[in-house]
């Protein structure tokens, strides 16, 4: 069987996540969701980044110890994805021992194949960025990106040989096309690798992270320690042996992602954890933001490569939503709560409007009149409509019973293209496309209905009970919208979870629609008999105070 093993950026816990945080984790949660539908074996590892300056400071300034700090946001993640139907199989973080034991050990091999040597450093750091910055990337001494002073520091550091990699790795990026994804990503590597300097990798005024296990009075580096987790979550290093750190808590989501809990790995877990790394790594698909890009592209290969280790399939950069057309920042005021959005709004209208208006690879932005507009238009308008209609006559001809009936040859020729498209676009990572392409199936379903006329057949049909014609082309009409339905729901499940289970129940389908695979989209499966159960739209129009209630349904 094949797998996938798709990661995304592990957040900062400084703050509680944004519309920005979450678009990368409904991108994610769509590949993983597809990749299942498509049979592969898929695991999906998601997490939060706690070590650092950042966290310290904000600890700090919220006056809490730094755990219980990253206790307290690291539950309002976890409750966030929850509650945007992010199927993640496992939520790694990096204060939990299983990780720290990891990264120890990394550390320490990293430094017995000679990658690790220690020097004096001086440079300019921006702890918004976590990185060192040079004179040239400041204005007014400060960060572009974060807009905040950078600080002047001075000390003795352990570096690590990005020299020792990056002739290895500019190779790999020019011979694997498809390593560094969208293209204009790979160009701009290309372009900053031959001057990419070793990167110290230890911090000497930093408290909040894993010690060096060879120098007590350094931490490890948090981008060292946070690009680890894509391994350490699959049991990397685990080992069985006992570890020397006192254990962590760790809060972690049960595999049904439906409780946290506050637990500490075991030693079984770390032995099925073993496995896990054989059966995953290299990784298929790992998302990142574009701010993050040389860490993943350049840092992130070089520790692998003097791990000893595979490269992943894919690195694919994201664009960033913008909030009207702003930076999101707490002082512009425009920060975007994606649980106010979904207080409000169904959560697949939230899902739905961040994959179709955003080009995958580009900037999007948020605006709340887009959105309206967007949901309206495609998932009250076109989608529920269909579905609406389609079994509002089936229950008023046919007691709403699935009839015998033919699906109309332009609509079959449809789906099959459409299934074609679907597929080759989430190969090149065009979700947007891939939504498209279904809609070009809904639009035509319901110009299929316009046209046809069933609910005109159906009065035909009243009028002259005896002619078997008629009420075959009603039949036929029926069968050919329910089919075109169950067939949008399985295509669409990846992407819209929560409307199309409702679609599926409404339809009376017995199979669960997480259990369906690519293979039962294939034609003519919806079987003749099903008791279908109307319940009214799946989707009312967002901008009317009915919102509400399609949530309910
Ligand atoms: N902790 C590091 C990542 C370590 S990965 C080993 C980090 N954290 S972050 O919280 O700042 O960002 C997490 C992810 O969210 C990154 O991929 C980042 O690019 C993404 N985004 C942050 N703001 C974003 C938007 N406004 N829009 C889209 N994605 C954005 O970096």
């Amino acid at each position: 069987m094949n797998k996938f093993y798709i990661t995304t950026a592990i957040d900062y816990v400084n703050s509680v996540p944004h519309l920005g945080h979450a678009y990368e984790k409904i991108a994610a949660d769509v590949f993983a969701r597809f990749y299942r539908l498509k049979g592969y074996d898929t695991y999906f590892v998601t997490g939060v980044d706690e070590h650092g300056t950042k966290i310290e400071k904000a600890a700090k300034a919220a006056n809490i110890a730094p755990q219980e700090f990253c206790d307290n946001i690291t539950a309002k993640f976890i409750d966030t994805w929850k509650t945007l139907n992010i199927s993640y199989d496992d939520f790694i973080r990096t204060t939990q021992e299983r990780h720290i034991k990891a990264v120890t050990k990394i550390f320490e091999k990293l430094y017995a194949n000679g990658d690790i040597y220690k020097d004096s450093y001086k440079g300019w750091y921006c702890s918004g960025c976590e990185a060192f910055l040079q004179e040239k990337d400041l204005v007014d001494g400060e960060c572009v990106i974060h807009q905040r002073k950078a600080e002047w520091i001075a000390e003795e550091n352990y570096f690590f040989k990005i020299a020792k990699y990056k002739g290895r790795i500019k190779q790999h990026i020019l011979d694997n096309p498809g390593f560094i994804q969208p293209e204009g990503r790979r160009q701009e590597v290309l372009h900053l690798i031959d001057d990419f300097k070793d990167v110290s990798v230890t911090r000497q005024s930093v408290e909040w992270g894993i010690k060096v296990p060879i120098d007590d009075t350094q931490t490890i580096y948090v981008w060292l320690d946070a690009l680890s987790n894509y391994i350490t979550a699959l049991g990397y290093l685990s080992g069985n042996e006992e570890s020397k750190l006192s254990p962590t808590l760790s809060l972690t989501m049960d595999s049904t992602h439906s409780t946290s809990s506050v637990t500490t790995s075991s030693p079984t877990e770390e032995r099925e954890n073993d496995g896990k790394f054989s059966r995953y790594w290299p990784a298929n698909l790992q998302l990142i933001g574009k701010d993050i890009l040389r860490f993943h592209t350049i840092i992130w290969p070089s520790m692998l490569l003097g791990l000893g280790l595979t490269l992943p399939e894919t690195i694919y950069i994201h664009g960033f939503i913008y909030s009207r057309s702003l930076k999101m920042s707490k002082s512009l005021g425009n920060v975007v709560d994606p649980n106010e959005l979904v207080e409000k709004y169904p959560v697949d209208a939230v899902r739905y409007y961040l994959l179709r208006e955003v080009v995958f690879g580009a900037d999007g932005d948020f605006t709340l009149e887009a959105f309206e507009q967007r949901v309206d238009a495609d998932l009250a308008n076109n989608l529920g409509n269909t579905l609406n209609r389609t079994l509002a006559i089936l229950n008023k001809n046919l007691q709403g019973i699935v009839p015998e009936g033919e699906v109309d040859s332009n609509i079959i020729a449809l789906i099959e293209k459409v299934v074609n498209d679907v597929d080759n676009s989430m190969k090149k990572f065009a979700i947007q496309d891939a939504l498209i392409s279904i809609w070009e199936l809904v639009n035509a379903v319901n110009k299929y209905i316009d046209n046809q006329k069933p609910w005109a057949i159906a009065k035909l049909v009243k009028e002259n009970p005896d002619d078997k014609n008629t009420f075959k082309s009603l039949c036929d009409v029926l069968y050919t919208s329910l089919e075109s339905l169950r067939v949008i729901a399985i295509l669409l499940s990846p992407y819209l979870p929560d409307i199309t289970s409702k679609i599926w129940e409404q339809l009376g389908i017995i199979q669960p629609l997480q259990s369906c695979k690519w293979d039962n989209i294939k034609s003519n499966q919806l079987k003749t008999g099903t008791k279908t159960n109307h319940k009214g739209p799946v989707f009312l129009r967002v901008g009317s105070e009915l919102a509400d209630k399609s949530k309910k349904l």
